[in-house]
């Protein structure tokens, strides 16, 4: 097991000022559909491909803190033939994974998920800590409809995110836990509030039961929007408002930092609603990013597949990750949207 002191450092490194976590930890039937959106065949070869293009490009480690890496991406090695984990690690980027199984419809309720995964969880955390990770991340999946989510679903969920979180612990890698109150439908902000309230409150009930240190792990929540279908969409200081709301009510001091999920919000939303949260004054925990989709989609929909593109497609996803590097402390304005890509977007928005 690693010293204490390691996770907690660790911890502290990944919301480091300036920057965030990139999220490329898509499951199978994930990449295959984002591949398909921009008509790419999901092979071993071509995720390799797009993930290498992505962990290679250079000076990312300036925004970028850390990665989440799929099973399949911690074991491949780049062209030269280097580890992954040592593609990041030699940009001072800190390797992590996904461990969890994905969420399975949850038994004797209708439309409920229950994420899986835990069977052989321990010896697996052992493998990926020798493999060079030094994270790890669970999700857990919240929908909300008309008489959901339940108390049932929210506390299998809690309970599982919690296991995780302490056999992360005691395996020495420090766990991201995520429960992800989908966005998806017609529902109000108030509504949203709500569930997002309910479920941090009972993770960390469960975390606290379970002995999981607060000082060593990472929360990734959703930001507590409108529902995508809601003919009343907040605004943007209505969403950090709700969001900080909900996390000072819910999450402890101790927890060193929340890594934001975008959950299929635009690019420029994303940004300018952790933007809006960081110029909200000083909070007990860094606010940061932890973005897939966010991070992500410029950059696929620039590479296409095609090794030519490579470049283009590195350059939209460093302009994206300086952009969120910048949210980190309020400095991000819609007009760096247009700047040129090309590294200067001023001092002050990059410190
Ligand atoms: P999104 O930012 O696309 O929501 O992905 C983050 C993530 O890791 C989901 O588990």
């Amino acid at each position: 097991m690693a010293a204490v002191d390691d996770l907690a450092d660790t911890a502290r490194s990944l919301v480091a000022p300036g920057k965030g976590i990139l999220a490329a930890d898509e499951s199978g039937g994930t990449i295959e559909r984002r591949f398909a959106a921009v008509d790419v065949e999901s092979t071993e070869e071509s995720r390799l491909a797009y993930r290498e293009l992505l962990l290679t490009a250079e000076g990312a480690g300036r925004w970028i803190s850390g990665v989440i890496l799929f099973d399949e991406t911690i074991r491949q090695r780049a062209a030269d033939g280097t580890p992954i984990p040592e593609v990041l690690a030699r940009q001072g980027i800190i390797p992590g994974i996904k461990v969890d199984k994905g969420a399975k419809p949850l038994a004797l309720s209708t439309g409920e998920l229950v994420t899986e995964g835990l069977d052989g969880l321990r010896e697996r955390l052992t493998e990926y800590r020798e493999l060079g990770a030094r994270f790890a991340k669970w999700r857990a999946v919240i929908t909300i409809g008309a008489d959901i989510p339940g108390e049932y679903c929210i506390w299998v969920n809690a309970h599982a995110l919690a296991r995780f979180a302490a056999l992360a612990q005691e395996a020495g890698l420090v766990p991201i836990v995520e429960p992800e109150v989908l966005m998806d439908g017609g529902h109000s902000i108030a509504r949203s509030y709500a569930v997002t309230s309910r479920v941090q409150n009972a993770v960390f009930t469960e975390l606290r039961d379970q002995r999981v240190v607060f000082e060593h792990m990472l929360l990734k929540p959703n930001m507590v929007l409108s529902g995508y279908d809601c003919p009343n969409q907040a605004n943007i200081d209505e969403v950090a408002t709700a969001t900080l709301r909900c996390l000072r009510h819910n999450v402890p001091a101790a927890v060193p930092g929340i890594v934001f999920l975008s959950g299929g919000q635009s690019d420029e939303l994303a940004t300018a609603h952790l933007n809006a949260m960081n110029r909200l004054g000083h909070q007990p925990w860094q606010l940061s990013f932890s973005f897939g989709r966010a991070l992500q989609a410029s950059a696929l929909r620039a590479w296409r597949g095609r090794s030519n593109n490579v470049a283009e497609a590195q350059s939209e996803y460093l302009h994206r990750a300086q952009l969120n590097g910048a949210a980190r402390s309020g400095a991000y304005t819609p007009e760096l949207e247009q700047v040129k890509r090309d590294g200067s977007l001023g001092a002050e928005a990059t410190c």
